[in-house]
Formats: structure tokens, sequence, C-alpha cells
């Protein structure tokens, strides 16, 4: 880095399967830090899977944050590193909703910085979110409980036509 100051390009990762307010939350706070932000969409070969597609997952979070002009929607395959080498970003944005979270994201940003020398910050989520994840609001949804208190409504409507096509409904 040589003492210089750069004006931080910050890249936020996840599955966002789908994105919640807790993410939104996170987003809106690093958006106000940090003149460029990537929401960068997993293709994660692992969770086989997904309840919504890359395509859908990317269209949810480009109209759920289009009011932010520094805020931009791409997804990556393969390392987070690789691709925060390939934006040349300069750090990479985690929210933590609880202690617990801290204990695998401690070896993950250990990792990134040994592989990219590229830091990882982190902010708390809202406390009004601490419970709130993906995993658990699909899996509420789908047994018919209601999420809107935790999802934006375009991924709740989302959500509803998905529901619709797969005749859960
Ligand atoms: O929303 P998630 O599923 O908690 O996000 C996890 C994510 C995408 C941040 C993490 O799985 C990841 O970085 N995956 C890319 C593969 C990779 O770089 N693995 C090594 C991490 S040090």
């Amino acid at each position: 880095m040589n003492g210089e100051v750069r004006h931080a390009h910050a890249i936020y990762p996840g599955s966002f399967d789908p994105p919640t307010n807790g993410h939104l939350d996170v987003i809106a706070r690093a958006a106000m830090i940090f003149p460029a932000l990537t929401v960068a969409v997993v293709v994660n070969p692992q969770k086989r899977d997904p309840f919504f597609t890359l395509d859908e997952r990317e269209e949810m979070l480009r109209r759920c944050t289009s009011q932010y002009s520094n805020v931009h929607v791409g997804h990556f395959r393969g390392l987070l590193a690789d691709f925060v080498r390939r934006l040349d970003a300069d750090v990479i944005v985690k929210g933590l909703r609880v202690v617990s979270d801290f204990e695998s994201e401690m070896a993950f940003a250990h990792m990134n910085r040994a592989l990219t020398n590229v830091d990882t910050m982190f902010l708390m989520a809202d406390s009004a979110y601490s419970f709130v994840s993906s995993s658990l609001i699909k899996e509420v949804f789908l047994q018919g409980g209601d999420v809107s208190k935790y999802v934006p409504q375009v991924v709740l409507e989302f959500m509803e036509s998905k529901r619709r096509l797969q005749g859960r409904n």
C-alpha cells in the first residue's frame, strides 16, 4: 500500500438465497462508508438445490439496491480471493449477527488476507435481524409462516411466485 490512501472499493459476498432485511441493512451501511460497493453473489456448486437461480438472486439484489448509485451487483465462481483480485477491490465486507458467526468468519478473513492481502471489515447487523438467515426465512415461508417483516417486499413477491411455480401452494 506504501501509505497511499485509496478510495476503497468494497465487496460484500454471499449466497443471498434470498436476500433478507439483514443483508439490506449491511448493504445500506456499507454503501455510506465505501465509495463503491459490489454485492457479489456466489455461484456455489456445493449448494446443490438453491431456492433461487443466480439470475433471480442478482435481479432481487439489483431491485433492492437501485437507490444506491455506488452499489453494483455481480457474481463469482470459485474463490472469493480470485474475484477480489480480478476487481482490484480494497476490502471485503461481512455482516456479523451473533458472536458465533465470528468463529468461522475469522478463519475466512485470515485466509482471504493471506491469499490477497485484502482485509475483511465486519459490520454488525442490526440487532433486529440477529436471528434472520436466508435458510430460516425459507423454512418458515415454505411452511406457511409470515416472513414479511424479514425480507424486502420485492423478495417476498419473488418467493410467492417461486412457490406458485413449484406448486407448493
Ligand atoms: O451467504 P453465505 O453463504 O454465508 O456466504 C458465504 C461466502 C459466499 C462468503 C463464502 O462461502 C465464500 O467466500 N465462498 C467462496 C469460496 C471461497 O472463497 N472459499 C474460501 C473462503 S476463505
